[in-house]
């Protein structure tokens, strides 16, 4: 395992996305979570485009890309829209098809969550918590989740629709209190 972690710094770089990032992006996306950016009028491809194209310009939105030599093979993106109380999302997390479970995702999602809480610390933004929501039947999503400090925080019912389940999962980033007005009492 030492070994293997050894390798995947050597081989694996995490860098912020441009906009050259975008068609490697959806590369991955074919083979993982397609049917997100199946909607509407537009194809995939420009569905991607247009999703990842706002993002890169937005000051609160990060999108980081894990690199061999200059190929993607996988990303995560991260939202934090202001006012939320230090509160902000990792909206998707994926890994091509022929690179998964070789430890990619794994430091993928430690290495950007630690850049992108950076990057909103420097953008004036202490967060608090990072959280997300995947589908209960995606062991694979909630083991590496988990493995990466998330906690199971709860379940929406009906979410996506009838039949389907969420899990939401926390994960604290620091140390500083909720705020006393959003006590739960
Ligand atoms: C979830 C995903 C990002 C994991 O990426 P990965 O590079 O394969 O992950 P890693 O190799 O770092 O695996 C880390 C750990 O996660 C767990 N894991 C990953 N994939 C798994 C799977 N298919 N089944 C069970 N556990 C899995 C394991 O505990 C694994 O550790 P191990 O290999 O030592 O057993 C990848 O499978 C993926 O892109 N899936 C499709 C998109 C998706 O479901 N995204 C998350 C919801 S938005």
């Amino acid at each position: 395992m030492e070994r293997q972690k050894i390798d995947i710094i050597d081989r694996i770089k995490i860098v912020e996305a441009q906009r050259k990032d975008i068609s490697g992006i959806a590369k991955v996306l074919e083979g993982t979570l397609k049917q997100d950016f199946v909607y509407g009028p537009h194809d995939f491809n420009e569905n991607v485009d247009y999703s990842f194209s706002a993002s890169l310009e937005r000051e609160h939105e990060r999108v980081y890309v894990a690199k061999e030599n200059d190929e993607v093979v996988g990303f995560a993106w991260f939202m934090n829209h202001p006012p939320n109380n230090g509160t902000a999302i990792l909206e998707m997390l994926a890994v091509g098809k022929d690179y998964q479970r070789q430890g990619i995702g794994s430091y993928l999602i430690n290495e950007s969550s630690n850049l992108f809480v950076e990057s909103q610390r420097e953008a004036g933004i202490n967060l608090r918590t990072l959280h997300l929501t995947t589908n209960l039947s995606n062991q694979g999503a909630q083991d590496i989740y988990t493995k990466a400090g998330y906690e199971v925080a709860g379940e929406i019912k009906g979410f996506v629709g009838d039949g389907n389940v969420e899990v939401v999962m926390v994960k604290r980033i620091s140390d500083e209190p909720c705020p006393i007005e959003y006590k739960t009492q």
